[in-house]
């Protein structure tokens, strides 16, 4: 892992792969290679040269990050508007530095535009062993004059091959998020994004480009946006067959106006190359815990949960919570989670946000009996928060009509009944802090679900001199808020939840300790999300809920419903009142499985045997040193002809020897054999799922 500068050459080498990049004649820094390793020495930057009247050579070139304006007329990564009236910024290499970081390296290619006094500096970083490169860009006004920024992309990227590439994306909704999708590029631009000022339950903030690609095989290309609002990736093929990604914070009605001597530094885009979508997954995975989480717990194993939202809703008081903690307890959970209903008048979903003080009716006495009570069970206390929100029915919304986004001439227009504050005001900001603070200083709180319930409206933010840097400012205050509770509260964990997974993804997981990906529980639906979620974000931040809701929509086993669930982290929330004695054995035997594997399972390799649209039916794999665990869920279908399906192990020493167990089963097999001829499993019985273990002997 190294930084190559030679001349105008830079050469970022990671474990396998090179980067490449050029500063040409003209002074621009291109693009010319991202892939394999070749000799450093071979690399060389052709000249551009005009090709018609319709084509300049900008148009044949690849870039590294292209500003608007000039004769570029395809997707650009950065636009700027100066005082002058002059939009058309040019960005010239400048010069760069290299930097040892502790675990890697990092590149700095400064470009400016002189005239105005704009700088733009790329960043790269590398990490030992790894294929993925960070990039942001830093942005430096040096003039004395306001520069406007109209889009600020964290990258552009160049791909080699003139083909078209099938990238892959998500088209979710709530409830239906992570449905992966497989879109052919072959001409103009594949948009995905968000406008709802957060993530959003639709498109994934990412790109991933293949080419006859599938888990083990074929090129890969992906970069992963760590933002949680507004975001564009724009995926174009031009008419020479050259595709290029642009990725960053949305310009949709936005701005930033950068005064003299500021800075503005984009999120970051992680990128890689790899073969196969399952190295993709895992060296994501890997890099996620060890670069991107919060570091209290990166590499803690996250508790079993239980969440009392489903069998309590906003019908919450301290003798109803303490038995359910007790059945908890007596499962085995870890964390006892109060969710919605415990504060200001809230009674259903029309009041009460805003307003994070306990409910005097509900709790007379507080939540100390409660948490009390759950720590004597040997349980930690986790509460749920809607802190960016405001109900019109609420005492802080009559103190404050003018803390939420508004026009005053604009209907506010609810949804769920409720407002979105402004969450770039100083005192909103500090009254939210405020509140969560004095909370967690009063209770022994552990744990905060944040939750966030609607998207933006009436996007008017008076106390902003550009009021068009609101979707940034929201996102960033918002990271604020979670940071500094933590960084006040040692030993409290932040999960993000926006009506499921509205708003999961890197930028969330920079602060957050994990994701809640969707409202959505039924086991089979959530197989699907599970598996797109798998495909860039760490698979120990995904809590996965063992519930009741679909044993009366569509009935299906309590194992199966803990098997679904055990390949994320594991959580129950179901009414626990309501389970039989069998399922409460079941349950502690499920739990007790669970923790035995759980390091497996949210820190090991990731494997993804067989998911339903390939295979039929789905069955992933975990690996560390100590065990491999295997889940194989049925299909949905019975069909006859369809009983027999074969498991293909993957990531085991193909010369060792593995004792394999399930169900009654016991048999020792090499890894080879495991991962070439694999095991057969009678799959006959829908909404059916099988655990096996596999220890080397
Ligand atoms: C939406 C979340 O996704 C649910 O888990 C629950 O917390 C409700 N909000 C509470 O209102």
């Amino acid at each position: 892992m190294s930084v190559y500068t030679e001349k105008n050459l830079f050469v970022l080498e990671t474990k396998n792969t090179h980067y490449a990049m050029a500063v040409d004649c003209e002074g621009h820094l291109r693009h010319l290679h991202w892939g394999g390793k070749c000799k450093v020495k071979d690399y060389f930057c052709s000249e551009t040269e005009e090709r018609n009247s319709n084509h300049s050579g900008a148009d044949f070139a690849k870039y590294e990050y292209m500003t608007y304006g000039g004769v570029i007329y395809r997707p650009s990564a950065f636009a700027a508007a100066f005082s002058d009236g002059c939009r058309q910024a040019e960005l010239q290499y400048s010069d760069f530095s290299v930097f040892d970081e502790e675990n890697g390296s990092r590149l700095e290619i400064t470009l400016k535009d002189e005239e105005y006094s704009l700088e733009a500096t790329l960043v790269y970083r590398i990490t030992d062993g790894s294929d993925i490169i960070e990039r942001s860009v830093r942005i430096a006004n040096n003039s004395d004059k306001d520069i406007t920024l109209n889009k600020i992309s964290s990258g552009e990227f160049n791909f080699p091959s003139l083909k078209p590439y099938i990238s892959t994306n998500a088209n979710g909704a709530w409830a239906s998020e992570f449905r992966l999708t497989k879109t052919p590029v072959e001409s103009g631009v594949l948009t995905y994004e968000s406008r709802k000022g957060n993530t959003g339950h639709g498109n994934c903030p990412y790109f991933i480009l293949s080419q006859n690609a599938d888990e083990n095989h074929g090129g890969v290309y992906f970069g992963a946006l760590a933002w949680s609002g507004n975001f564009r990736i724009e995926i174009s093929r031009d008419f020479a067959g050259v595709t290029r990604a642009v990725a960053g914070i949305s310009d949709m009605d936005f701005s930033y106006t950068l005064k003299s001597g500021e800075t503005f530094t984009t999120p970051s885009v992680f990128c890689g190359y790899t073969q196969g979508f399952a190295e993709m997954s895992n060296q994501m995975n890997r890099y996620a815990v060890d670069n991107i989480l919060p570091k209290e717990f990166a590499k803690e194993p996250l508790p079993v949960l239980y969440n009392s939202w489903e069998a309590t809703g906003f019908d919450v008081n301290c003798k109803d919570q303490l038995e359910l903690a007790k059945i908890a307890a007596d499962i085995g959970c870890e964390l006892f989670v109060m969710d919605d209903g415990w504060f200001g008048q809230r009674n259903d979903d029309h009041a009460g946000l805003g307003d994070w003080f306990v409910n005097k009716e509900k709790f007379p006495d507080g939540l100390k009996p409660l948490i009390d009570g759950v720590k004597a069970l040997g349980m930690k206390f986790g509460l749920w928060f809607e802190p960016e929100m405001v109900n019109p029915d609420s005492d802080l919304f009559r103190e404050h009509p003018d803390w939420a986004y508004h026009y005053p001439t604009r209907k506010a227009q609810l949804m769920r009944n409720q407002l979105v504050l402004n969450m770039t005001r100083s005192d909103v900001q500090e009254y939210i802090f405020n509140r969560l603070d004095a909370m967690l200083n009063e209770y022994d709180i552990s744990y905060i679900k944040w939750d966030m319930n609607r998207p933006f409206s009436e996007t008017g933010a008076e106390n902003l001199q550009n009021p068009q840097e609101l979707w940034y400012r929201h996102v960033t205050a918002v990271y604020d808020i979670v940071d500094r509770l933590k960084a006040a509260h040692p030993g409290l964990q932040i999960e993000s939840c926006a009506s499921g997974g509205g708003r999961a993804e890197l930028g969330a997981l920079s602060h957050y300790d994990m994701v809640w990906t969707s409202d959505n529980t039924d086991p089979v639906d959530r197989l699907y999300i599970q598996e797109g979620y798998s495909m860039l974000y760490p698979i120990k931040c995904m809590r996965a809920w063992v519930t009741d809701t679909n044993r009366r929509e569509r009935p299906n086993d309590l194992d199966f419903r803990f098997i679904v669930s055990m390949q994320g982290s594991l959580s129950l929330g179901g009414n626990l009142h309501e389970y039989t004695k069998e399922e409460i054995e079941k349950s502690k035997k499920y739990v007790a499985l669970y923790k035995e594997i759980r390091n497996t399972v949210q820190f090991g390799d990731f494997y993804r045997l067989a998911t339903y649209e390939n295979n039929g039916f789905y069955a992933t794999q975990y690996n560390d040193d100590s065990q491999s665990v295997v889940f194989v869920c049925s299909p949905a279908t019975s069909f006859f002809n369809d009983r027999l399906r074969t498991v293909l192990f993957k990531g085991l020493d193909a010369h060792a020897d593995y004792c394999v167990s399930f169900d009654d089963c016991q048999f020792t097999k090499s890894g080879s054999y495991l991962m070439n001829v694999g095991i057969s499993l009678d799959l006959t019985r829908p909404f059916t799922g099988k655990i096996i273990r596999l220890k080397r002997m």
